[in-house]
């Protein structure tokens, strides 16, 4: 019998970052720093304070666990991203630019260049997937105008 593989068009499942160091207390602290710098922008801080009231310490541990999910393969976060998100009406699609500035700025302080490059590398794709379930539109994408709309 054949021991060839067939292989699927699936992409390979990514491979949890295995660094001497990068652990829970580490990415604890990326995230702490993150959010101490995303309060204090004039942009984000307030989208942030109207739905983020009082205690901070539940939402940056579930972003912790987040992280830990998305660059250790840890599996603790359980939520739901997107829904999230798509509640929040005042966000823009340029916010996303100053979140992910201030996400490169925070891992590239406290990171190795390599270790900061897979953190900046998961935000952008999960930051580009986040926009496109809050902003795509077919009329956006350059869709044939309508029949109705044809002179
Ligand atoms: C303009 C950019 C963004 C803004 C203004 C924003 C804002 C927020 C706010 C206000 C919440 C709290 C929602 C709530 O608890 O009611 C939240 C939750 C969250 N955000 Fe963002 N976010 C942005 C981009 C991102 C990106 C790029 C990521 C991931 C790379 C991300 C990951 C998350 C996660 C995982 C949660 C928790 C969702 C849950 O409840 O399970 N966000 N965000």
């Amino acid at each position: 019998m054949s021991n060839l593989r067939i292989e699927t068009a699936r992409p390979k499942p990514e491979e949890p970052l295995a660094t001497e160091g990068v652990d829970r207390a580490f990415i604890g602290g990326i995230v702490g720093d993150f959010y101490t710098r995303v309060r204090k922008d004039e942009g984000l801080g307030p989208i942030f304070a109207r739905h983020i009231a009082g205690d901070w310490e539940p939402h940056l541990q579930k972003m912790t666990d987040f992280w830990c999910s998305v660059i250790l393969k840890s599996g603790e976060y359980q939520g739901r991203p997107v829904p999230a998100h798509l509640k929040l009406k005042e966000v823009r699609e340029s916010d996303f630019a100053v979140w992910l500035g201030l996400f490169r700025q925070t891992v590239q302080d406290r990171c190795s260049p390599e270790v900061a490059g897979v953190f900046i590398d998961r935000a952008e794709r999960i930051a580009r997937s986040l926009q496109l379930a809050m902003f795509f539109t077919l009329d956006a994408a350059g869709k044939e105008p309508a029949d109705h709309d044809r002179k």
